[in-house]
């Protein structure tokens, strides 16, 4: 909601300036939220979960703060009095204390990231299309053994294919997956249920805990193997990483396939172009990514020294947001057609998979996961439909993803 408070009204309490907008879960409608961010400024004064950020709203500012030298996911630079409103059980809570990759910087970063980045690069992610499109293929056929009505497309397509790829990529025994995932999504904030995300992430970290453990007297295939045999990170890290790549692995995606099923369920002429091998479904992910950002708001950047962006000043220790929903409908960067979702028109570049030293790791995973399983989708369903006019229109309910929580269609005629 908008406070209508000044840019620059000095609160006093905790890092300066005062709020301009309240990004609140259970009332935010994303693009309409964006929409008036963006009007604010390229920066803006926004609460989130309790606590106090500037919001980076446009293409241009968002990446020179995903770029910025002096702007640290390192949480040693934040204000003390930034970091005591971080509230327990939030979803800010579990980004901001990550002792994962996503929270370090220089050298550090290099050190957590790199075994990582060995088995998520482009070449090794090809290699696993043809398994990625037996996993689509499979969930083809779960739907077509599905009773005639309405189909949660979410829960019986987008959700598990994800699940499955990135359980099998990291080695995690098939009698815990389903109940690892249930654990990540709580800890994710996009569990349906009103569940303790503190006792949640417990469980969580008990089980994959076990899992490494495990695997330290028996190696087995899969990364979380990998990393521990490697034996460059510390149990904690390790910890992190595996939540991490979880979380981040695969609500992003299931809120990729959701969003660009949609999108063209309400595009029938780009449907059909696509169907009809003139519109490559790789456009159609990254239009998604540009339109429908699979991530609206993220955590969190701190100045390591004051800093002017954009003609506003950022006093050290203050904290940055990243608003990628926002971006990638910025009218400065994607003209008349920035709310549009046009899969055909040649388009600038997004940022919804980040920018700089932090890019996502996964990005190609991602697209892979994005194209082959929206064909497989699309092919075997050509007359799929929305189940109503309100289908797919509940929004998720958290600051941080950017999806519907269900999308009941109708598979045939
Ligand atoms: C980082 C988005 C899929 C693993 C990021 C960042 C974004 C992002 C925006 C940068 C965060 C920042 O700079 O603050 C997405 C989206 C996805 C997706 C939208 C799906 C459509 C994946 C997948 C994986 C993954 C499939 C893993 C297999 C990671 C990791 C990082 C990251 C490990 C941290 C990189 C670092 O800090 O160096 N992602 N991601 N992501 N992503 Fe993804």
């Amino acid at each position: 909601a908008d406070t209508g408070a000044d840019t620059g009204a000095d609160t006093g309490a905790d890092t300066g300036a005062g709020v301009e907008f309240v990004l609140d879960p259970a009332t935010l409608d994303v693009h309409a939220d964006c929409e008036r961010l963006r009007e604010l400024g390229p920066l803006v004064r926004v609460e989130m979960e309790g606590v106090r950020a500037w919001a980076a709203t446009r293409h241009a500012t968002l990446a020179a703060v995903l770029a910025h030298p002096d702007l640290s996911r390192d949480i040693a630079y934040w204000d003390p009095a930034g970091r005591a409103a971080v509230r327990d059980g939030t979803a800010v809570r579990r980004i901001t204390f990550d002792t994962s990759m996503l929270n370090a910087e220089g050298e550090e970063h290099r050190r957590l990231r790199g075994p990582m980045a060995r088995v998520f690069n482009a070449r090794r992610v090809e290699e696993l299309r043809p398994w990625v499109a037996r996993l689509a293929a499979e969930r083809v056929d779960h739907l077509a053994t599905l009773p005639p009505g309405p189909v949660d497309l979410r829960e019986e397509f987008a959700y598990p294919i994800p699940r499955d790829v990135i359980t099998e990529l990291m080695g995690i025994p098939p009698a815990m997956r389903a109940r690892v995932h249930e654990l990540t999504d709580v800890a994710a904030g996009v569990g349906d249920t009103p569940v303790d995300v503190t006792e949640a992430r417990k469980v969580l970290y008990g089980m994959v805990a076990e899992i490494i453990e495990g695997l330290r007297r028996t190696p087995g295939p899969g990364l979380i193997s990998a990393l521990v045999q490697e034996g460059e990170l510390t149990g904690k890290e390790l910890l992190d990483t595996v939540e991490l790549v979880f979380i981040a692995g695969h609500v992003t995606t299931v809120n990729l396939l959701t969003n660009g099923a949609r999108a063209l369920l309400r595009e029938p002429a780009q449907l059909a172009l696509a169907l009809g091998g003139e519109l490559a479904w790789s456009a159609v992910v990254e239009e998604t990514m540009r339109w429908d950002s699979p991530i609206a708001h993220f955590p969190m950047r701190y100045a390591v020294r004051d800093l002017e962006i954009e003609g506003v000043r950022v006093r050290k220790g203050e904290a940055v947001v990243a608003c990628f929903a926002s971006a990638g409908r910025d009218p400065e960067r994607y003209g008349a057609r920035a709310c549009r979702f046009d899969a055909v028109a040649e388009q600038p570049g997004h940022l919804s998979f980040g920018h700089g030293r932090h890019f996502c790791l996964g990005a190609p995973l991602a697209r892979l996961e994005g194209e082959v399983a929206l064909a497989a989708l699309f092919e075997a369903f050509p007359d799929m439909r929305l189940a109503g006019p309100d289908a797919g229109t509940r929004p998720l309910g958290s600051v941080l993803g950017n999806s519907t929580r269900s999308l009941p269609v109708l598979l045939g005629e």
